[in-house]
C-alpha cells in the first residue's frame, strides 16, 4: 500500500516512511550529504541544536526562515557547499521539516525532495508499505509537497493506491510545469521569494541533481546511493 498524509498531527506509524519538505528541510539534508557532510541529525528546538554544540558538529537550521542568532548555517540548500560541509556532522532544525520527523514511528524512514526523486523512486522500489509523509507548513497543506509526493507515486507505477495517494498522483499529472506551479501557487514559495529566497525556489524544484537518499539510522540521516 502506498499512503500520502498531510502534516499529521498524531504519530504515524509505518513500515518505510518517506519524509518531505520541499521548501527547504529535506531539500537541504539531501544536497548536505550530496556534498559530503557525513551526517544530518535532525532536532526539534534551538537550544537541543546549541547544546550539541560542543561536540564538534555544524549548528544549522531557521526560524521564520531566517538563521538563528549562533548557528553556523541557514536552511538555505545553497549555503551547504562541499568547502563549508564535507566531512562534517550537521545539526539541523527547522519548523516544519524537522518537526515532522518526531511523529513518524517506522521500521526505516528516508528523505525526499525533487533533487533526488529518481534514487528515492529506486529505493522505494522493493518496498512493500510506504507512506510519504508531507511537513506541510504550520500544520497547514503545502503544495509543492503533495506535488512532489504525486511525481513519487505516479514513477511508483503501483495499483495498491490509498486516497490521498490517487490523488497526490492526478494532481502532478495535472501540472504542465512544475517549478511555474510551485512559484505561482504555494504560498511558502511566494513567501520565500518575498524573503529574498527565490534562488532556493528555483533551486529546490530542480530534478535529479543528486543519486543520494538519506536513510534515517539512530537519529542520524546518512547517505546511502541507489542508483
Ligand atoms: C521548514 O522545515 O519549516 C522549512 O524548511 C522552512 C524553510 O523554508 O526554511
Amino acid at each position: 500500500m502506498v499512503e500520502v498524509v498531510m502534516a499529521p498531527c498524531s504519530p504515524v506509524e509505518c513500515e518505510t516512511a518517506v519524509v518531505i519538505d520541499v521548501l527547504r528541510a529535506t531539500s537541504t539534508i539531501v544536497t548536505a550529504l550530496s556534498n559530503g557532510a557525513s551526517g544530518v541529525i535532525p532536532v526539534k528546538t534551538i537550544e537541543e541544536a546549541l547544546e550539541k554544540r560542543k561536540e564538534g558538529v555544524l549548528i544549522c537550521g531557521e526560524r521564520n526562515a531566517q538563521r538563528p542568532e549562533g548557528f553556523d548555517l541557514g536552511n538555505s540548500p545553497l549555503e551547504y557547499r562541499k568547502e563549508k560541509i564535507s566531512g562534517k556532522t550537521i545539526v539541523l532544525t527547522t519548523t516544519n521539516g524537522t518537526q515532522v520527523i518526531e511523529k513518524i514511528r517506522s521500521e526505516e524512514t528516508v528523505a525526499a525532495s525533487f533533487l533526488n526523486l529518481s534514487a528515492v523512486v529506486e529505493y522505494l522500489k522493493n518496498k512493500e508499505s510506504i507512506v510519504l509523509v508531507c511537513a506541510g507548513t504550520n500544520g497547514r497543506f503545502s503544495l509543492e509537497d503533495f506535488l512532489l509526493a504525486g511525481a513519487i507515486v505516479k514513477r511508483l507505477k503501483r495499483d495498491d493506491l490509498e486516497d490521498g495517494a490517487q490523488v497526490a498522483k492526478r494532481y502532478f499529472e495535472s501540472v504542465k510545469n512544475k517549478k511555474e506551479e510551485v512559484k505561482r501557487h504555494s504560498s511558502h514559495a511566494k513567501r520565500l521569494i518575498s524573503l529574498g529566497f527565490e534562488d532556493d525556489v528555483e533551486f529546490c524544484t530542480t530534478e535529479d541533481l543528486f543519486k543520494t537518499v538519506p536513510v534515517l539510522v539512530n537519529g542520524v540521516f546518512i547517505p546511502k546511493e541507489s542508483l
